[in-house]
C-alpha cells in the first residue's frame, strides 16, 4: 500500500469524509487485487461493504445519498447494499462465464489502464422480462463488493423533459464519486428509438446526451443498462455499449435446477420437480419462482409446515395463465 493512500485514509477519517474513505479503500483493494493478493482483497472488500450502517456508527460501510432532481422532489436513484448473489441465479453457463469475466475485469481495471487497454465499462443486459437481468446486476455488485445504484428512469425523465439531461449528469457525477455498480433499469424508457415518432424532439436530445455522457465516462463505477425490448433500441446506442449480454428464457433443465434451488431451504414432500419443470417450459424464471412462493403461501395458510403437491396444484393454473 502506498503512503499516499494511507494518508488519504487518515485524512478521510479526520474529515469524517465517507466518500473519500471509500474511494481510498477501493483503491487499496484494487491494488491488492492487481498484486493477486486475492484473499486479502476479498477480506478488505467484505469489510468495506459488510453492512448498511454509515461509517461513524462504528461499522465500516458508506453509501452516499443519491442525488435528487432539481426541485429536490424525486430521488434519481436508490443506492443499496446488494443482497442477491450470483449463486441464487440459474443462468446459462455462457452467461455465468460472461458475468464472472466482467467481475474479474473490473477488479483489474488498474492494470488495464496501465496497459492502455480500454475497459469494458458500459454493458447492456437484454432479454425477456423475468429472466434475471435486474437480479444479475445486483449480484454483480455483490460479487464486486460494491454498493448497487438502481437508477429510477421514471424520475430521471419525469415532467420537465428539459431537465432530463441534467438529471443524467447528476447520476453520472454521483457515480463518479465512488465505485458503484449502476443499473439504468428498463432502459428503453430513456433510449427509445430515435425514429419513434412519438418520442421525437426532446427524447432525441436526451438519447444523444446519454450517449455522449457515457461515452466519456471513465469514472470508478460500472454502468449497466437493462432492457426487455432490445428491438426498440437505436442502433447507434447498441454499438456504443462495450458488451451486450443476452438473457434467455430457461430451458427445462434450468427450470428444474431453479425449482430445486428454491426448494432447498423449504420443507416439502412428494413434489415431482421434473413434472413441473416440463410444464413451465416456455415461461421465464420468475414464473417458476412465483409458483413456489404461491405454493408456500398456500401451505402456510392451511397451517402446514410442509409444501405438498396439492399446494402446487392449487396455484398452478393461475401462475400458468398469467401474462409473463
Ligand atoms: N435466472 C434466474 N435464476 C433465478 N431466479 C431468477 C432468474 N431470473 C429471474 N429470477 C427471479 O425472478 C424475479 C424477477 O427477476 P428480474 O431479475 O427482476 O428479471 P428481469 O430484470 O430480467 O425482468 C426475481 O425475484 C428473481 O429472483
Ligand atoms: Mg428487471
Amino acid at each position: 500500500m502506498a503512503g499516499r493512500q494511507l494518508k488519504e485514509l487518515f485524512k478521510a477519517f479526520h474529515d469524517r469524509d465517507e466518500l473519500a474513505f471509500r474511494r481510498a479503500g477501493m483503491e487499496i483493494i484494487e491494488e491488492e487485487q492487481a498484486k493477486h493478493h486475492n484473499s486479502l482483497a476479498r477480506d478488505l472488500q467484505k469489510l468495506l461493504v459488510a453492512s448498511g450502517d454509515p461509517i461513524d456508527s462504528g461499522s465500516t460501510v458508506i453509501v452516499p445519498t443519491p442525488p435528487k432532481d432539481r426541485e429536490g422532489e424525486w430521488d434519481l436513484g436508490e443506492a443499496r447494499h446488494p443482497e442477491r448473489l450470483l449463486e441464487d441465479l440459474v443462468l446459462a453457463p455462457r452467461l455465468v462465464e460472461a458475468l464472472d469475466g466482467i467481475a474479474d475485469e473490473v477488479r483489474h481495471w488498474p492494470e488495464l489502464d496501465a496497459a492502455s487497454i480500454p475497459r469494458r465499462q458500459r454493458l447492456l443486459f437484454e432479454g425477456p422480462p423475468g429472466c434475471g437481468k435486474t437480479t444479475a446486476a445486483e449480484a454483480l455488485a455483490a460479487e464486486l463488493g460494491r454498493p448497487f445504484l438502481l437508477v429510477r428512469i421514471d424520475a430521471v425523465v419525469s415532467s420537465y423533459l428539459g431537465e432530463t439531461a441534467s438529471n443524467l449528469r447528476r447520476i453520472l457525477d454521483y457515480a463518479n464519486q465512488a465505485p458503484f455498480v449502476v443499473l439504468f433499469d428498463e432502459f428503453d424508457a430513456l433510449g427509445r428509438s430515435r425514429d419513434d415518432q412519438a418520442e421525437h424532439g426532446e427524447m432525441k436530445r436526451v438519447v444523444t446526451a446519454f450517449l455522449q455522457m457515457t461515452d466519456r465516462y471513465r469514472g470508478p463505477s460500472l454502468l449497466l443498462a437493462a432492457t426487455n425490448h432490445s428491438g426498440l433500441l437505436d442502433h447507434a446506442l447498441w454499438r456504443r455499449f462495450d458488451e451486450v449480454l443476452t438473457f434467455r428464457k430457461p430451458t427445462v433443465h434450468e427450470l428444474r435446477r431453479l425449482l430445486r434451488l428454491r426448494l432447498k431451504r423449504v420443507r416439502h414432500s412428494g413434489i415431482d420437480i421434473d413434472h413441473y419443470a416440463s410444464n413451465l417450459k416456455g415461461l421465464p424464471h420468475s414464473a417458476a419462482e412465483k409458483l413456489l412462493v404461491d405454493a408456500r403461501r398456500h401451505a402456510l395458510l392451511r397451517r402446514s409446515q410442509t409444501v405438498e403437491p396439492n399446494d402446487i396444484e392449487a396455484v398452478f393454473s393461475s401462475v400458468m395463465s398469467r401474462r409473463w
